[in-house]
This record gives C-alpha cells, sequence and structure tokens, in this order.
C-alpha cells in the first residue's frame, strides 16, 4: 500500500487506484486510499451508497462538509431538499444509489468564520475522478440517472452539456438507457428567498418526471435488454424515438 502523506503527488487518474476485479465494495474500499488528483489532501473521500441493483442513480457534484464529516452521501442541506423531492415523486431514497462526480469534498477555508467553505471541482479533478463513477455504473446498471447540477451532468453528458436548456427531459447516452439532469439541490437553498419556493417546486417537477418514466413499461423492458447483455465495456444505447435528444458525451468536463 502506498503511504498517504500530504507530500504525496496525485497521479493525475483514479484509474491507478482501482482494485481489479471490482466490487462495489471493493471499490469503496479502494477509493480511500485514491490520490488521483489533489483533493486527496482534502479529507476523506465519500464512495456512492444504495441498493447494488438501484434502478435510479443519482449523481451529484461532490460531498459537502456535513457528508464528508459522516462519510455518507447527501446527508446535509441538500440532501434534505433532495430527500424532499423524491419523497414527492413517491420514489424512496432506500431505492435510490446516490453517488457524486467527485468522490472528495473540495473546500478552502475562511479567514473570518474559519468554516470550510465548498468550491466546484475543476475539469482536471472531474476527469481524474470518473474511473470510480464509471465502474459505479458499469456495476450498478441504473436503468436511470440522475445528474444532479451542472458538474455531473457536464462529467457524464459533455462540457458544452446546458441543465438550464435540457432540464428535466430524457437524454440519451451510453451510460444508461436514460439520462436525466436537472439542478443541483444546493441551487434550490441559494436561490432569493422570493425564488426559492418556485426553485424547490421546479425541481420536484424534475423528479417526477423521472418517476413517470420509471411507472411506464418502456423502462422495465429496457432493463432486461441492458441486465442480459455483457457488461464488459460501456455499451452504447441505440438511437430510440422516443427519447428527446440531447447532447450525447462528447467529450468529458
Ligand atoms: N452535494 C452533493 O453534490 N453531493 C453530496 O453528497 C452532498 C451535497
Ligand atoms: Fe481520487 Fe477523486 Fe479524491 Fe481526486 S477527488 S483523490 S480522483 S477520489
Amino acid at each position: 500500500m502506498t503511504k498517504r502523506t500530504e507530500t504525496a503527488k496525485p497521479t493525475g487518474s483514479a484509474t491507478d487506484f482501482i482494485p481489479p476485479r471490482p466490487t462495489l465494495a471493493k471499490l469503496r474500499s479502494a477509493v480511500q486510499g485514491c490520490r488521483g488528483c489533489n483533493l486527496f489532501k482534502c479529507g476523506r473521500a465519500v464512495f456512492g451508497e444504495g441498493p447494488s441493483r438501484a434502478r435510479v442513480m443519482v449523481i451529484g457534484e461532490q460531498p459537502g462538509d456535513v457528508e464528508e464529516r459522516a462519510g455518507h452521501t447527501f446527508v446535509g442541506p441538500s440532501g434534505k431538499v433532495l430527500d424532499r423531492a423524491f419523497d414527492a415523486a413517491g420514489i424512496d431514497r432506500d431505492d435510490l444509489y446516490l453517488t457524486n462526480a467527485v468522490k472528495h469534498f473540495k473546500w478552502a477555508k475562511d479567514a473570518r468564520t474559519k468554516r470550510r467553505i465548498h468550491k466546484t471541482p475543476n475539469a482536471g479533478e472531474i476527469r481524474a475522478c470518473f474511473p470510480w463513477l464509471e465502474h459505479e455504473i458499469a456495476l450498478v446498471k441504473p436503468e436511470v440517472i440522475v445528474c444532479l447540477g451542472a458538474v455531473a451532468a457536464k462529467a457524464l453528458l459533455g462540457r458544452t452539456f446546458s441543465v438550464t436548456k435540457s432540464r428535466g427531459i430524457q437524454l440519451k447516452s451510453e451510460w444508461a438507457p436514460v439520462v436525466f439532469a436537472t439542478v443541483h439541490p444546493s441551487s434550490v437553498l441559494r436561490a432569493p428567498s422570493g425564488e426559492r419556493i418556485r426553485a424547490e417546486r421546479m425541481f420536484v417537477a424534475d423528479i417526477r418526471k423521472v418517476a413517470r418514466y420509471l411507472s411506464t413499461g418502456a423502462a422495465a423492458s429496457q432493463r432486461a435488454v441492458d441486465r442480459s447483455r455483457k457488461f464488459s465495456r460501456w455499451p452504447t444505447t441505440a438511437p430510440r424515438s422516443d427519447i428527446s435528444s440531447g447532447s450525447t458525451r462528447s467529450s468529458r468536463a
């Protein structure tokens, strides 16, 4: 095992830390030794959680302050917004596989309050961390992926993808039969007080679209096809006429 010190250098990619014949349990343990990018210095990594055969995978940006301390995804303020939305849509949180595009919390200390302030991960960090997410998708094989916010959406759907333009619609991609993108729940919390209720309503409306998709037979039959497929490399979902054409992954953020 490589010594993990503050002076150790990042290797540039999480690929160097993916164990052979990975399982979710092996990945969850290995991620703690990751030095794929500089963020390994930021505290503990928080890996995805949820049923290994979850129908829905929800991808956020990175763990927050509360998540890093707790070691679990979406247990802070954004998680509460997320819980309310899935609850309103009739989807149980326990049925979701919740993860993030970046597994370490990127932060800077606020000089005045000494609190850890969230910093958005850069393109190099998102790229370096992507192998963890790729392996989670390959193992869980979700029917539906929900990207929360620009970081997750661009990581999966390409740098030019715009959440504002394409939120709440069924998108084609190679990652799952259907991908939805919506805003990050933290944007609901950051909305000016006069806008907040509307922002949350719009977020809930997007999550309801996911629920509606799941309750259609199309989702179940697509699952049967994907489950029977050998998963040696990423499948490319054949173009489907019932899916709006969104951006496919042309480059990773
Ligand atoms: N925000 C995220 O994107 N992910 C979490 O796990 C928590 C907050
Ligand atoms: Fe590894 Fe991702 Fe953490 Fe960077 S953010 S050290 S790539 S787990």
